[in-house]
This record gives C-alpha cells, sequence and structure tokens, in this order.
C-alpha cells in the first residue's frame, strides 16, 4: 500500500518514511529539495515537486494512487515567519489548500497532519492537553492552526478523516544511523549545543536565565524523532481502520531546561560546552511540555526512546558522521 508523504526529504518526514516500511507501507516522497535532501529519500520513489504546483500533485496523486497522505512539507522557521508571513501562509496554507483540492480530486481521502504545539500559544495550564485554547503568537503557528481548520473543513465537505499531530520540540536521529537532523539554517537547541560539542561553534547561547524555573532558563519537552515517525504510523493505522479524525499531542510529558540538555550533553559528547547567555526572545515562554494521554490511549502509541540521554546519545551519533568537519571528532 502506498502513501504519499509530503516533506519526505526532511528531517521528521524522511524518519516516518523509515517507519512506513518497515510497517509495510511504501512511502512516495513527495519534496521539492528546498530544504530536504535527497539523500535521506531510501525507503521508496521519490518524486521532485512543489506544493505550489497544483498540476504535479495531481499527476503524482494519480501516477501512485496512494491510500493516504502524510503532510510534512511546510517551512518551519517561527522567526522568519514573523518577518515574511506570505512565504509562511502561501506555502503552509495555500501549498496545503493545493494538496487538499489534489486529495479531493483524486480520491484520497485519509491525511495524517504535521501540527504542533506551537497552535496553542502561552499556555494557561501545563502539561498542555488537546483541549487548551489555541491561540497562536506567531504566523508559523497560525498557518498550522488554519490548516487544523481546514481538515474539518474539507471532512465536512468530502469526507476526509485526517490526524492533527501536535508535536512539541522533535529532536534525536534515527537509532542505526541512516537519517538524522540537517537544517539550513539550523535553529535547534540539541543540534546547535552538538555543534558547540563539536568545536564547529564557539558556543551555544542560551536565551534568558531569568525564567521562574529552577535554573533560570527555559523548559522543554524534547520527543525522538523515531517516536514521532511510530506515532505517524499508529495514526496511519487507525485511520485506515475507518477510526475517526482527531488531534493529538506528541511528547514525552517531561521538561528539560536548556541548561538540563546542556549538561546531559556534556556527559554523553564528553566534551565541555562552552555557553553564552543573551536576553529571553520574545514570545518564548518559560515553559512547554505536552500531555500525550490521548495518543498513548487512543493509539497505543509508547515513546521508545524518552531518555534525554538516549536522545542526545543518537543526535550524536548522527552528528559525528555527518556535520563537517567530521575527522576531529569522534563517537563517545
Ligand atoms: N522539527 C520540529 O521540532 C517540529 C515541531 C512541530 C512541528 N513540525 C512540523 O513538522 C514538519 C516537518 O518538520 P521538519 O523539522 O522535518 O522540517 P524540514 O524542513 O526538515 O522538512 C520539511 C520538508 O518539506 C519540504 N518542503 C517545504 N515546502 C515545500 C513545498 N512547497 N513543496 C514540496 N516540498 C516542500 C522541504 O524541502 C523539506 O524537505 C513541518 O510541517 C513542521 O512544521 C516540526
Amino acid at each position: 500500500m502506498k502513501i504519499l508523504v509530503t516533506g519526505g526529504a526532511g528531517y521528521i518526514g524522511s524518519h516516518a518514511c523509515k517507519a512506513l516500511a518497515a510497517a509495510g507501507y511504501t512511502p512516495v516522497t513527495f519534496d521539492n529539495l528546498e530544504y530536504g535532501h535527497e539523500w535521506a529519500t531510501q525507503w521508496g520513489p521519490f518524486e521532485h515537486g512543489d506544493l505550489q504546483d497544483p498540476e504535479r500533485l495531481r499527476e503524482v496523486l494519480q501516477i501512485h494512487r496512494p491510500a493516504a497522505v502524510m503532510h510534512f512539507a511546510a517551512y518551519t522557521y517561527v522567526g522568519e515567519s514573523v518577518q515574511e508571513p506570505g512565504k509562511y501562509y502561501r506555502n503552509n496554507v495555500g501549498g496545503t489548500l493545493n494538496l487538499l483540492e489534489a486529495m479531493r480530486e483524486t480520491g484520497v481521502k485519509i491525511m495524517v497532519f504535521s501540527s504542533t504545539c506551537a497552535t496553542y500559544g502561552p499556555p494557561e495550564r501545563l502539561p498542555l492537553t488537546e483541549d487548551h485554547p489555541q491561540r497562536p503568537i506567531s504566523p508559523y503557528g497560525r498557518t498550522k492552526l488554519v490548516v487544523e481548520g481546514m481538515l474539518g473543513d474539507f471532512e465536512a465537505a468530502c469526507g476526509l478523516r485526517w490526524a492533527a499531530l501536535r508535536y512539541f520540540n522533535a529532536s534525536g536521529a534515527d537509532p542505526e544511523g541512516q537519517i538524522g537532523e540537517d537544517h539550513d539554517p539550523e535553529t535547534h537547541l540539541i543540534p546547535l549545543i552538538l555543534d558547540a560539542a563539536a568545536g564547529l561553534r564557539p558556543a551555544i547561547t542560551v536565551f534568558g536565565e531569568d525564567y521562574d524555573t529552577p535554573d533560570g532558563t527555559a523548559i522543554r519537552d524534547y520527543i525522538h524523532v523515531t517516536d514521532l515517525a511510530d506515532a505517524h504510523v499508529l495514526a496511519l493505522k487507525r485511520l485506515l481502520e475507518g477510526g475517526p479524525s482527531a488531534a493529538y499531542n506528541l511528547g514525552n510529558g517531561q521538561g528539560f531546561s536548556v541548561r538540563e540538555v546542556i549538561q546531559a550533553a556534556e556527559r554523553v559528547t564528553g566534551r565541555p560546552i562552552p555557553v553564552e547567555v543573551g536576553p529571553r526572545r520574545a514570545g518564548d515562554p518559560p515553559r512547554l511540555v505536552g500531555d500525550a494521554t490521548k495518543a498513548r490511549n487512543e493509539l497505543g502509541w509508547t515513546p521508545r526512546y524518552a531518555d534525554l540521554e538516549v536522545i542526545l546519545q543518537t543526535a550524536w551519533n548522527w552528528h559525528t558522521r555527518h556535520r563537517k568537519p567530521t575527522s576531529e571528532v569522534t563517537p563517545s
């Protein structure tokens, strides 16, 4: 059974392709490679294409006749979305609209969508549950919330069934070392910390040390990318079996502060990690932690790589082999 994976050449999408193949599906990657990598498309056909090209979308759907779509393709930089909101609405909302219309025209009725905890905005209570009010504070978060609404509208109009998976901080790398995180520019904490450990950047900047948290740094919920991929397969299976549309948080339910992540990375890498302290960034809440009880209960999802040091070890194994200059770095 084929599954179309938009953004399948990217970080999370490629791990989902690997999980799909392991579960017996054939992932068909649809990606324009603006941020993705062809080397990451190892588990099925690769179709070069852009969400902005409705004809190409229809063509690929007609050629492969997938049973469902996993939709990862999007722009993902919160800061850039503030500067360039049009770019984000055009790609994340307009591109998704093209995809939903092409699916409707070709009779594909199931979508698993990459949503985000950024749709919640500043938390009113923690841990965040799916019924927490959604008041995103960035254009990026708003584009994702708009798409969640579109999924409901297409369900009402033409029977689409969907899962909106609201990820917390995706992290780590394939434990077998075949794929991992390679964003350019990189803005995620763990690869930046590992760059500092490897001497590829002089230091890691900690944005804010005066939050109301035990060590003053911001607390986030890190979820291993392979656990995210597993949840996608489970959500897909539930929809293929006729299950209802739903939104699910995907997080570990426990938070780690920036300082705790740095200390754990020092243990895993065996290297000192230089730290610079900068000011808080606008819109960064002190704590973001998700409650994934619904995904555990309804999807039968159990994260396998929840331990922070395991997350860091898989990321470091990938980093040492993949990031340049690798010759100076050996895995611990
Ligand atoms: N990384 C995280 O922590 C995180 C957290 C919450 C949600 N998400 C969401 O998960 C999804 C995947 O994130 P990621 O970190 O793997 O990002 P990524 O940039 O590695 O992957 C996105 C992929 O989509 C492709 N793409 C973008 N626009 C496209 C277009 N118009 N047509 C075709 N392909 C296009 C890119 O080339 C890239 O391969 C995104 O939708 C993101 O918003 C990520």
